[in-house]
């Protein structure tokens, strides 16, 4: 069976990520995190103090470090400039400053071209903000998934909980808020619904949930897909 791109995009703790990589695991696919990668070259400038808002600086950080992931049982793993970077580009400093790096156009334009690489063949399911829009138009399958505000920040609370991370529901919160303010509201490709995507409210929806909906889509596009194959023949 031909294998398609499957592109997942919504704001921060909508379970992009979590979605994506059981989707991923029960297809066979690859899965690929688009935001790991703006993470990463904000973890590189602060690494290599180079400011958020030195766009040339950020374009060569991107040439001279490439950015390398494993696919692991629970998902994936992120290198780069000769370290695992899987746990420490989720740390504060990085989250905080990652609205503000992923903003510039250079910075997009090559990351866009990995990107696009990552799924030449098909059969990758991606997650981010413009996958739908700007990364793969001609994804197969759209998904834009959504959830309230209160939601959202409850669910990073209850994560960061289990992971033994200090926290503040309150703060939590208004981080996301701005985040959202931020990646919505920039020039280059931002955060938006592609008009062919299907858009999931994940509000009290849990995990399963939102995959059998997604799995759904995908095995209607797929019987499609064969269906036309067949006609043809
Ligand atoms: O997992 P979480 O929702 O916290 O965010 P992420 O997917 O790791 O993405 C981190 C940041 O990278 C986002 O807030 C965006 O600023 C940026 N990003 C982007 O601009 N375009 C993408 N395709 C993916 C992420
Ligand atoms: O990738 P993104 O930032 O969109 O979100 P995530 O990291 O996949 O999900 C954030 C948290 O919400 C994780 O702890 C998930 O387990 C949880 N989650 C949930 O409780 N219910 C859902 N329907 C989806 C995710």
């Amino acid at each position: 069976m031909r294998k398609i791109n499957i592109a997942i995009d919504g704001p921060a703790s909508s379970g992009k990520s979590t979605v994506a990589k059981i989707i991923a695991k029960d297809l066979g696919y690859i899965y690929t995190d688009t935001g790991a990668m703006y993470r990463s070259i904000t973890y590189l400038a602060v690494k290599h103090q180079v400011a958020f808002d030195d766009e040339a600086g950020l374009v060569a950080l991107i040439e001279k470090y490439p950015i390398t992931f494993s696919q692991t049982t629970g998902g994936q793993a992120v290198f780069c400039d000769g370290e695992e970077v899987t746990q420490a580009i989720r740390n504060n400093e990085v989250t905080h400053n990652v609205s503000e790096v992923s903003a510039h156009e250079e910075v997009r334009k090559r990351l866009v071209a990995q990107q696009q690489k990552i799924a030449e063949a098909g059969g990758v399911v991606m997650d981010g903000r413009d996958i739908g829009t700007q990364v793969l138009p001609n994804a197969e399958v759209k998904i834009f998934l959504v959830a309230s505000v209160d939601e959202r920040a409850e669910r990073r609370y209850k994560e960061n909980i289990a992971k033994g991370i200090a926290t503040d529901l309150a703060t939590l919160k208004e981080e996301i808020k701005q985040r959202d303010y931020l990646d919505s509201h920039r020039e280059v490709s931002p955060l938006k619904q592609a008009a062919d995507a299907t858009l999931i409210d994940t509000t009290g929806m849990s995990i399963q949930d939102v995959v059998a909906a997604i799995e759904t889509i995908v095995a209607a596009t797929l019987e499609d897909d064969s269906a036309r194959k067949a006609e043809k023949e």
